[in-house]
C-alpha cells in the first residue's frame, strides 16, 4: 500500500489506460478523484476504483481548476496528479482523409487542418500544462506531491502520419523536465511515462494493417496492456521514485531504446 491515505486525481481516467491507473493507484492505497469529459465512463470507473468522478475538460483552465477544488473539498489536498487525458491520433487520421486516398505520409500534413492541430495540442498540451500548474499551486506550499504526464513514444521519435500527435506528445516531455526542476525545490516530484503501443478501445480504433506493422515493428511481438502503464505510473507516484526529477520511462516492449 505505497499511496496509503494520499489523494489521487486521474484526468481522463473514464477508460482506458487512464482507468487502469485509477484501479491501480485505488488498490495502492489512495483516495481517487475520476476526471473526464465523458461523465458516465468517469462514473464507472469511480465505482471501481471506490472513488469519486468528476466532470472536467482538461482543455479549458477554469474547468480544471475547478476540478482540482472539488476533488480537494470532497478527498481532502491532492498528493498524487495523473496528466492522462487525450484524443487519439488514430480518430484524428481518419477525418484527415480516407486512407485509400491518402497518400503517406506527405498528406497527413499537408491535408491537416488547423483546428485538428490546435485541438491535438489543446487536449494534450494545454490539458497537461493547466494540470500542472493547478495541481502544483496546491502542492508546493506543502512541500510535497508527485506529478506523472502521461506522454508516448511519438514523442520521442516522432511518428509518420500524426505530426500533431508527436508534437503534443514531444512538448510534454520538454514541459516536463523544465517543471520538475523548478518544482524539485519546492519538495514535488514532475516525471513523465511514455508508452508504446497500448491495447485501449482507442488504439483498437486503428486499422488493422496498421495495428500489425505497429505489432511486428514491437521486439516482443504485442500491444502492451493498459495494467503495465498504471504499474509505472504508481511507481513514479510512489516515495520508491524518491529520486526520480524529470525523467521519462517509457514501457514500450522495445519499439524504443533510449
Ligand atoms: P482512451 O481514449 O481510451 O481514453 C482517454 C480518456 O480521456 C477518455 O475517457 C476520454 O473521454 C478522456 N478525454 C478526452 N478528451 C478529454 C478532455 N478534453 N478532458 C478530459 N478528458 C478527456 O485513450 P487511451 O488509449 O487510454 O490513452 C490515454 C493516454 O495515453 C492518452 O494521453 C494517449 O495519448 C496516451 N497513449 C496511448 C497509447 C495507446 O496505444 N493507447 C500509446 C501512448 C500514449
Amino acid at each position: 500500500m505505497t499511496l496509503e491515505g494520499r489523494t489521487a486525481v486521474v484526468t481522463g481516467g473514464g477508460s482506458g489506460i487512464g482507468e487502469a491507473i485509477c484501479l491501480r493507484l485505488a488498490a495502492d492505497g489512495a483516495k481517487v478523484a475520476v476526471l473526464d469529459v465523458n461523465m458516465e465512463a468517469a462514473a464507472l470507473t469511480a465505482k471501481l476504483a471506490g472513488g469519486i468522478a468528476i466532470e472536467a475538460d482538461v482543455s479549458e483552465s477554469a474547468s480544471v481548476d475547478r476540478a482540482l477544488a472539488q476533488a480537494e473539498a470532497e478527498l481532502g489536498p491532492v498528493d498524487v496528479w495523473v496528466n492522462n487525458a487525450g484524443i487519439t491520433a488514430s480518430a484524428q487520421a481518419a477525418r484527415i482523409g480516407d486512407r485509400a486516398e491518402r497518400k503517406e505520409p506527405l498528406d497527413a500534413l499537408i491535408r491537416l487542418p488547423d483546428d485538428e492541430w490546435r485541438r491535438m495540442l489543446a487536449v494534450h498540451l494545454d490539458g497537461t500544462f493547466y494540470g500542472t500548474r493547478a495541481a502544483a499551486a496546491s502542492m508546493a506550499p506543502r512541500g510535497s506531491g508527485a506529478i506523472v504526464n502521461i506522454a508516448s513514444v511519438c514523442g520521442i521519435e516522432g511518428c509518420t502520419g500524426f505530426p500533431h500527435y508527436s508534437a503534443a506528445k514531444a512538448g510534454i516531455l520538454g514541459f516536463t523536465r523544465a517543471v520538475a526542476k523548478e518544482l524539485a525545490v519546492q519538495g514535488v516530484r514532475v516525471n513523465a511515462v511514455a508508452p508504446g503501443f497500448i491495447d485501449t478501445e482507442a488504439s483498437q480504433a486503428i486499422d488493422n494493417p496498421l495495428r500489425q506493422a505497429q505489432r511486428a515493428r514491437t521486439p516482443l511481438g504485442r500491444f502492451g496492456r493498459p495494467e503495465e502503464i498504471a504499474a509505472t505510473v504508481a511507481f513514479l507516484a510512489s516515495d520508491d521514485a524518491a529520486f526520480f526529477v524529470g525523467e521519462t520511462l517509457s514501457p514500450n516492449g522495445g519499439i524504443v531504446t533510449v
